[in-house]
């Protein structure tokens, strides 16, 4: 098996790192060379702000040059995890990557846009400046396309939906893909369009919600009269994805979801979550443990964000949660998602 590729040499890092252990102990390597570079850290992956475009909607978007040790490959359709300090504590977001992995640039391009209570995404629109350093998780996901791309596909995006099959439609067209694609994609509002130049390049159908209303699969039927021979790549909110998931199953139709935004309407009350002797906090029905974590300096391993990859799985010791996700309501002693659980009163968690 060939090792990923990073974006700098691992040989000539290790070399460094050899000669500097010889006279750096106690302190590790780590602590001189980020000195010197910031990016130069293999127990961080991090990356520099190259550029940002911000837009009047609250909408920005940032070229992230990675560091040492990062993986650079990436499938069209996949995320990166961003890491920022805010308040003297890092909190983590999964955005997904919208540049076609084909350049030889390495870079990666996110596009935020502002959300009610999205603390991170609010903090990077106020403050990214190129030259910024943040921390990294490596490109990841399963909603990607596949190799050979169907002849037939059918893309569906709502809102920031739309952002990873950016990726893979600039991806379509650098490869000089020759498959018949149809895309309709939904807005709120007119002014919530963006990548209005990828969607006219595929003259995609652009519905806008407030003044049309939701894209079912009734409207899609009659959008795209041979939708059942189409393999569909969908994205946005639950609901929507719910709904399709039932109707392409319905027809024997192959269907991609990515469960973009998690939806944090639950009766969960929230409560004292306990991480093991790690610390203690409150947290309400809509922060998941893991982000409550966070809150107060307790880093657990995570990956998605999006209950999708289960690196962020920890046993649940006492009190019950809800999941986000699945709706359903976790007993003690079974092993949780801390990414999109919610205390359902005081719980203690093993870290
Ligand atoms: S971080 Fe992937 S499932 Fe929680």
């Amino acid at each position: 098996m060939s090792a990923s590729p990073t974006s700098e040499s691992p040989d000539a890092l290790s070399r460094v790192r050899g000669v500097l252990r010889r006279f750096t102990t106690p302190l590790l390597p780590d602590d001189y060379t980020m000195l010197v570079n910031p990016l130069w850290s293999r127990r961080e992956l991090r990356g520099k702000i190259e550029s940002v475009e911000r837009y009047p909607d609250d909408t920005l978007h940032l070229v992230i040059r990675p560091g040492w040790g990062v993986p650079v490959e990436f499938q069209a359709g996949q995320y990166i995890g961003i890491g920022v300090q805010i308040g003297g504590r890092y909190t983590w977001r999964s955005y997904s990557l919208t540049n076609t992995p084909d350049t030889r640039e390495g870079l990666f391009a996110i596009t935020i846009r502002a959300v009610e209570r999205g603390r991170l995404s609010n903090h990077l629109i106020g403050t990214a400046e190129p030259g910024m350093t943040v921390r990294l998780a490596a490109p990841a996901g399963d909603f990607h396309l596949t190799d050979p791309v169907p002849e037939k596909l059918l893309f569906v995006t709502a809102g920031s939906g739309i952002t990873p099959v950016v990726s893979m439609l600039r991806t379509l067209v650098d490869r000089r893909q020759e498959s018949d694609i149809e895309v309709v994609h939904s807005i709120r509002h007119r002014e919530d369009l963006i990548f209005g130049d990828v969607l006219e390049d595929y003259d995609a159908t652009v519905r806008v919600t407030s003044e049309d209303g939701r894209v079912t699969p009734a409207v899609l039927e009659e959008l795209v009269p041979d939708f059942a021979e189409r393999v569909v790549y969908a994205c946005g909110p639950a609901t929507m994805l719910d709904e399709l998931e039932t109707w392409a199953e319905g027809h024997g139709m192959e269907i991609r979801t990515e469960r973009f935004t998690l939806d944090r309407a639950s009766d969960a009350k929230g409560g004292t979550i306990t991480f093991g002797t790690r610390g203690q906090t409150e947290a309400d029905g809509a922060t998941t443990i893991l982000e409550a974590g966070e809150n107060i300096g307790v880093q657990m391993p995570f990956g998605c964000r999006m209950g999708i990859c289960q690196t962020c799985v920890r046993q649940l010791t006492d009190g019950h949660v809800h999941d986000l996700r699945s709706g359903e309501t976790h007993e003690p002693g079974t092993r949780i998602r801390t990414c999109v659980c919610v205390a359902a009163g005081d719980i203690s968690i093993d870290v």
